[in-house]
């Protein structure tokens, strides 16, 4: 008897500088995808494996040089592109991924200058033809996100960032979701939360 194969499952992305409120999505899109019955694992980067949270601690909070931030990112994400993503869906779930390879191309190539064909290489070595299916990019001013970051907790490396990598960071994300655009949805976040839900659960809704 022939086994039916499992539909693979769709990989999501969130996306957009710190402080432009995507990880508050979370929960909704969660709940919107299980309503439907489809089974969701939440994961994000760098991190998602016990290897890429360590690694996580080490590039949020030391200094290093922008190629070297730029291997350690792709070393968590071979790792957990290994043992969380693909399984996941392999059988069938969808994934949701708080940050993947765009925030490389905006914080590594964008703001901080690391070449965009070596980033290429590392994506194509690292994910081979794996990419998200929907990317919701988060976008909000930077003088917006900027506030919103005086007031959360203790900053990170990133977070402490001057306007004007802010600025390149925004840009970058913005020229990313125009050169993709069958993937990537641009979300206004500068606006009330649940205006930015119910835009969130509608785009959801259609994947
Ligand atoms: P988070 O604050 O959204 O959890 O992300 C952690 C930080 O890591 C955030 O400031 C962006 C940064 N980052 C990069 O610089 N490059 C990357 O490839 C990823 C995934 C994150």
């Amino acid at each position: 008897m022939a086994i039916a194969s499992k539909k693979r499952g769709k990989f999501i992305t969130l996306e957009g500088m710190d402080g432009a409120g995507k990880s508050t999505h979370i929960p909704t899109i969660i709940a919107a995808l299980k309503a439907r019955g489809i089974e969701v694992v939440s994961t994000r980067e760098p991190g998602g494996t016990r290897l890429g949270e360590q690694l996580r601690a080490l590039l949020l909070h030391d200094a290093m040089h922008a190629e070297t931030e730029t291997l350690l990112m792709f070393a968590a994400r071979r790792e957990h592109i290994e043992t969380v993503i693909t399984p996941a869906l392999k059988r069938g779930a969808y994934v949701l991924s708080d940050r993947f390879t765009d925030a490389t191309y905006a914080y590594q190539c964008g703001a901080k200058g690391v070449s965009a064909s070596k980033i290429k290489q590392l994506e194509k070595w690292v994910q081979g033809k794996l990419q998200p299916d929907l990317t919701l990019l988060f976008d909000v001013p930077v003088e917006i996100s900027m506030k919103r970051l005086i007031t959360a907790r203790e900053p990170d490396k990133f977070e402490r960032e001057d306007a004007k990598f802010f600025e390149k960071l925004r840009s970058a994300y913005l020229t990313r979701a125009e050169e993709n655009p069958t993937r990537f949805r641009v979300i206004d976040a500068n606006q009330a939360l649940d205006k930015v839900k119910v835009i969130v659960e509608n785009i959801v809704s259609t994947i």
